[in-house]
């Protein structure tokens, strides 16, 4: 038996100003109660970290993070944040290599694991994306390149750095088309990464959260799979009643035979 939280993960991309963000913090909080072994992450835009980290900072379950760091700590580079930025306004959390910050702006492995390596040393926790492409997998290659996109974070840390790393399985395929992994598919691709992490000597603790047009419909069926450890939702995290619902139903789904979260095979 190995302790991992589960984690409801939601990812705003370019939606939410600061002032949107404490509209939904007051809607949202008197829909959810704290439960052990559960955790809320939230990745608003930059500009409305504070906003919301202030809005939910009475709630111990609750973790507000950036979407986007660079790994530099300051510095010549026009549009970038440093992560003491953003851990000063209330972020304990990042997202690192998000499918459309690879695939839109054309971050490399190589940035991903610095990213990962600086988030680490600042003393937040990365949240480490990894997917591929629909041509990868129709080309058979999904394994190939799951294998590659995870080496290069393993390969810039130390074993021991991974109780503070968590990962998201997000096929880019199924990010915001409203196609999303069967939990089959889902769950054969978190065997794999859990696979490869064993393989490396990295602690079982790690969570694995899925993502990929995630919503209050299919969030269930996914999550009675053992191997997800939570989900990264994009578009269905952006209606505080939407998402809580979401929580809700996923929630439901997980209960472990202990009773609680916590605990899983
Ligand atoms: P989606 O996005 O839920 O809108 O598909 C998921 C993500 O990109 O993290």
């Amino acid at each position: 038996m190995t302790d991992r939280p589960l984690v409801f993960a939601a990812n705003w991309k370019m939606n939410h100003g600061p002032s949107e963000a404490r509209a939904f913090a007051r809607k949202f909080l008197p829909l959810t109660t704290p439960v052990q072994g559960r955790r809320l992450w939230f990745f608003p835009p930059a500009v409305s970290i504070e906003a919301l980290a202030q809005s939910l900072h009475q709630r111990p379950d609750i973790a507000v993070g950036a979407q986007n760091v660079h790994w530099e700590l300051k510095g010549a580079f026009t549009g970038g944040i440093s992560i003491p930025m953003v851990t000063e306004v209330g972020a304990r959390l990042t997202l690192v290599g998000h499918s459309e910050r690879r695939h839109l702006f054309g971050e490399t492995d190589e940035q991903v694991a610095r990213k990962t390596r600086a988030a680490l040393k600042a003393g937040i926790m990365p949240l480490v994306c990894v997917g591929e492409t629909l041509a990868e997998r129709d080309g058979g290659r999904t394994e190939q390149v799951i294998v590659r996109q995870l080496g290069s974070v393993i390969q810039a840390l130390e074993t021991e750095d991974w109780e503070h790393v968590a990962l998201a399985y997000e096929p880019v395929w199924a990010i915001g088309t409203g196609k999303n992994a069967t939990p089959d598919d889902a769950a054969q691709i978190h065997e794999l990464i859990r696979m490869e992490l064993g393989r490396h000597g990295v602690t079982k603790r790690v969570p694995i959260l899925y993502g990929g047009s995630v919503n209050a419909g299919n969030v269930a069926s996914l999550l009675t799979r053992p191997q997800l450890d939570g989900v990264l939702v994009g578009g269905a995290s952006l209606d505080p009643d939407k998402w809580a619902e979401l929580v809700e139903q996923g929630s439901r789904a997980k209960v472990r035979p202990s009773g609680g979260y916590g605990m899983v095979e």
